[in-house]
């Protein structure tokens, strides 16, 4: 990564900042990277996961109790936590050109610094309890600045484009190994370990849990568990799995199988639909008419493959698609999986919540240049949304013998990332395969 990028990374950052400030009449702001927390009644403490408005101005990960100070027209200060302890690791403040642009202070507790800071201040992040008491003019977590801060978190600098496109370099070699995997017959377990050992982290340094679904499995959309035991049959394997650089997330979906019938068709469809969808994925599209046309797309596959006899029209009236494809096309992606302001459709926090034929669309903007997103149509024979349609679509078209035949596959995602440019954008994660291949 070079110096360069984020330097001016660093300027997009300030001048976006000293702009929210100036609107919504703050003299500074205070990012929190959040404190550790603890299981109930024990000693031990959660992975930790630095809160992203912070996390955002650093080139590396950030530990508990780091705090950053922004003032108009002022040197960024990084206050490092300092601690006398001989029980865990002390982490010095990692070394580099990024340095140059700030201020690096070692405090070893709020009381040090925070009662000396002048000027209405905004604290942004993780609350401290303590924290209002040490300064009378602190407001914490005031909503009109977080809007604005959130909303412009979805267009990426080239430094973050350059994270997203690392994490989905080590996230497709993680996916490689997994496919292996999967056709040699390994378990779950087996499979998520391949993942992780291919793309270079521990579970707890994962963006989100990754998903590792072996054949009816696939048909659990946000699936958990990770069976130890070999399965009995190669059928379906459904990984939704990422890695993470500097914060940034990858978050993608493949499904294989390893037989050739109907299911391997489904597969091969659903990515050609994908490939189609991510391609419209440009400045100036809105996010829902992507949805819509996903939708028209499975109804289309349905159709032709047999599985429902009605066509596009007559599925769409009766809601048919959203029986096979049930959640949204995809979301904001950086560093939170599913980034911050989807709904935001202003700095000053005007939402659109998506309407009653999508209701789990994450992402109602429309896309803009360097907004990064997920493309992850899907089709899945899930039993409860199947006895749903039976019971409550009259006439619903489908025929039930041969979804019968497709239930033990689960069922189908293919998720990508990619970067809206104008005209023509940026898919990370194909790229990223494709650079695996050469
Ligand atoms: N992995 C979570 C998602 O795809 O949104
Ligand atoms: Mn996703
Ligand atoms: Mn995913």
């Amino acid at each position: 990564m070079s110096d360069s990028a984020y330097q001016n990374h660093l300027s997009i950052l300030r001048k976006r900042f000293d702009q929210a400030l100036l609107e919504t009449d703050f003299d500074g702001v205070i990012l929190a990277s959040g404190r550790l927390t603890y299981y109930f009644g024990d000693d031990h403490s959660h992975p930790f996961h630095p809160y992203a408005m912070a996390q955002q101005w650093a080139p590396f990960d950030l530990m508990p109790d780091v705090f950053i100070h922004l003032q108009h027209g002022e040197t960024p200060r990084l206050l490092w936590p300092a601690k006398q302890d001989f029980w865990h690791v002390v982490h010095a403040v990692p070394e580099g050109g990024w340095s140059d642009q700030w201020r690096i202070e070692p405090v070893s507790s709020l009381q040090e610094w925070l009662p000396q800071i002048s000027g209405k201040t905004a604290w942004i992040g993780p609350e401290y309890n303590e924290a209002p008491g040490l300064n009378p003019n602190l407001s914490v977590n005031p909503e009109a600045l977080l809007h604005r801060l959130n909303y412009q978190r979805a267009y990426k600098t080239e430094f973050e484009i350059d994270c997203l496109w690392r994490a989905n370099q080590a996230g497709a070699a993680g996916h490689k190994a997994a496919q292996a995997a999967f056709l040699a017959g390994k378990s779950e377990c087996d499979v998520y370990r391949d993942f992780l050992a291919a793309s270079g982290q521990l579970s707890n340094q994962e963006p989100y849990p990754g998903i590792v679904a072996l054949n009816e499995n696939a048909a659990v959309l946000h699936y958990e568990k990770k069976n130890p035991l070999q399965p009995e049959a190669v059928r379906t394997l459904l990984i939704d799995a990422g890695a993470a650089f500097g914060g940034y997330a990858s978050d993608i979906t493949r499904t294989y199988t390893a037989g050739q019938g109907l299911f391997a068709e489904l597969i091969e469809r659903v990515n050609t639909l994908q490939l189609s969808i991510a391609a419209q994925a440009v400045h100036g599209r809105a996010f829902s008419e992507l949805h819509q046309a996903t939708l028209a797309g499975v109804a289309s596959i349905l159709h032709d493959t047999g599985i429902c006899s009605h066509g596009v029209e007559a599925q769409l009236d009766k809601r048919i698609p959203q029986v096979f494809f049930p959640h949204g096309l995809g979301h904001l992606l950086g560093l939170q999986v599913h980034d911050v302001g989807g709904h935001q459709q202003d700095k000053n926090g005007t939402l659109r919540k998506p309407d009653e034929s999508a209701p789990f669309l994450r992402l109602t903007r429309t896309l803009e240049k360097d907004m990064v997103i997920t493309i992850e149509p899907g089709l899945y024979f899930i039993p409860m949304l199947l006895d749903n349609m039976v019971n409550n679509i009259a006439g619903h078209g489908c025929d039930l013998d041969l979804i019968a035949t497709l239930k033990p596959y689960g069922g189908i995602r293919i998720e990508d990332n990619v970067v809206v440019q104008e005209g023509r954008s940026r898919n990370l994660t194909r790229e990223a395969f494709a650079e695996l291949q050469a």
